[in-house]
C-alpha cells in the first residue's frame, strides 16, 4: 500500500479530472449583494471606505437591484442611511423612511429579486450604538421592541427576509412575534447569530456612517476568542424562530462557520466583511495578489467550510466570474 500505487496526483492531471473530483463549488444561488441607500434623489456616488461600493437613492438603487438581478444574483441585503438620526433611531420604522422606500422601488421593479433587510438601529441612532441608551447601555428588552416593529415595517413595504444585526437577546422571538401576529408568516428571518465584536467592520461604518460616538459593541456583540457561546447563540435563534442563521464575518471564523455547519440544519449563511472585502481589494490595486483569484479562493473556503450562503460585495464580480 502507499506509495508507487497510491499517487495523489493522479487525480490532479487535467483540468476535467480536477473537475470530476471537486467537492466543493461556488455557484451564483450562493450570493447576496450588499447595498446601500440614502434619502435623496438620483444618487450615486462612490463610497470613499469601499472601492466598486456606492450610496444609491430609492429611485436609482431600483435600477442598481435590477442589474444584480440579471446578473443571475438571487438577493440583496439592503442597508439604510437616514437624512436624521435621533437618540432611539426612529427613522429606522418610519412607514416611508428610506429602506421602506427602497423596498417598494426595488420589489416594483424586480419583483424576483429577494429582498433581504437589514434590521438594526445603529444607522438610525444619534449615539451609532445598536439600541437605545439607558444608564448609559445598550438597554435589550427596549431595543427588542423597536427592532421588532422595524422589521415588522420592512415586511409591510415588501421585504423577503428581515435580518437583525443588532445581538440583542431574544430579538429573534420580538420580530417572530411582531411578524405572526400582522399574518407575515412567510417572511423569513436571517438572524445575524454569531456576530462577532470585530475591526473588520471598519470600512463598513464608514460606509454607513454608524461608528458608535462612545464606547464600542463589546457588551452585545461577541467576543472573539469564543467558539461554543457561537454555537449557544445560533440554537438560541433558530428556536426563537430564525430560518437562517449567519456567522460574521467570515474569514477569521470559518471554524466557525464549520461548527455551525455540522450541528445545525438550517441553511447558514456567511458575511464577507467589509475589512475582508478591502483587504483583498487594497492588496490588488498595490499588485501585490491577483486579486479576482484570491476572491474566487475565499468565496470557495467559505463554502467548504460549510456555508450555503456567502454574502459579500464580491458578488457582482463573482456573478460574472461564473457564468
Ligand atoms: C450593523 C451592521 C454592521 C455590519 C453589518 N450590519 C456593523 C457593525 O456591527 O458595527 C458590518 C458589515 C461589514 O463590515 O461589511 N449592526
Amino acid at each position: 500500500m502507499g506509495f508507487p500505487r497510491n499517487r495523489m496526483r493522479r487525480l490532479r492531471s487535467s483540468p476535467s479530472m480536477r473537475r470530476l473530483v471537486r467537492n466543493t463549488s461556488v455557484s451564483v444561488n450562493d450570493l447576496v449583494y450588499p447595498l446601500f441607500v440614502r434619502e435623496g434623489e438620483a444618487i450615486k456616488e462612490p463610497i470613499k471606505s469601499m472601492t466598486g461600493c456606492h450610496h444609491f437613492s430609492p429611485d436609482t438603487i431600483a435600477d442598481e437591484a435590477a442589474e444584480v438581478a440579471s446578473l443571475g444574483i438571487p438577493a440583496v441585503l439592503l442597508f439604510g442611511l437616514p437624512a436624521e438620526k435621533d437618540e432611539t433611531g426612529s427613522q429606522a420604522w418610519a412607514e416611508n423612511g428610506v429602506v421602506q422606500q427602497a423596498i417598494r422601488r426595488i420589489k416594483k421593479a424586480t419583483p424576483e429579486l429577494l429582498v433581504v433587510t437589514d434590521v438594526c438601529l445603529c444607522e438610525f441612532t444619534s449615539h451609532g450604538h445598536c439600541g437605545v441608551i439607558k444608564d448609559g447601555k445598550v438597554d435589550n428588552d427596549q431595543t427588542c421592541e423597536l427592532l421588532a416593529r422595524t422589521a415588522l415595517s420592512h415586511a409591510q413595504a415588501g421585504a423577503d427576509i428581515v435580518a437583525p444585526s443588532d445581538m440583542m437577546d431574544g430579538r429573534v422571538r420580538y420580530i417572530r412575534e411582531a411578524l405572526e401576529e400582522n399574518d407575515f408568516e412567510n417572511v423569513a428571518i436571517m438572524s445575524y447569530a454569531a456576530k462577532y465584536a470585530s475591526a473588520f467592520y471598519g470600512p463598513f461604518r464608514d460606509a454607513a456612517e454608524s461608528a458608535p460616538a462612545f464606547g464600542d459593541r463589546r457588551a452585545y456583540q461577541m467576543d472573539p476568542s469564543n467558539s461554543d457561546e457561537a454555537m449557544a447563540e445560533i440554537a438560541l435563534d433558530i428556536e426563537e424562530g430564525a430560518d437562517i442563521v449567519m456567522v460574521k464575518p467570515a474569514l477569521a471564523y470559518l471554524d466557525i462557520i464549520c461548527r455551525a455547519g455540522q450541528r445545525f440544519d438550517c441553511p447558514i449563511a456567511a458575511y464577507n466583511v467589509s475589512g475582508e472585502y478591502m483587504m483583498i481589494n487594497a492588496a490588488g490595486k498595490e499588485g501585490l495578489v491577483d486579486a479576482e483569484a484570491i476572491m474566487m479562493e475565499v468565496a470557495t473556503s467559505i463554502k467548504r467550510a460549510g456555508a450555503d450562503i456567502i454574502i459579500t460585495y464580491f458578488a457582482r464580480e463573482l456573478a460574472e466570474l461564473l457564468s
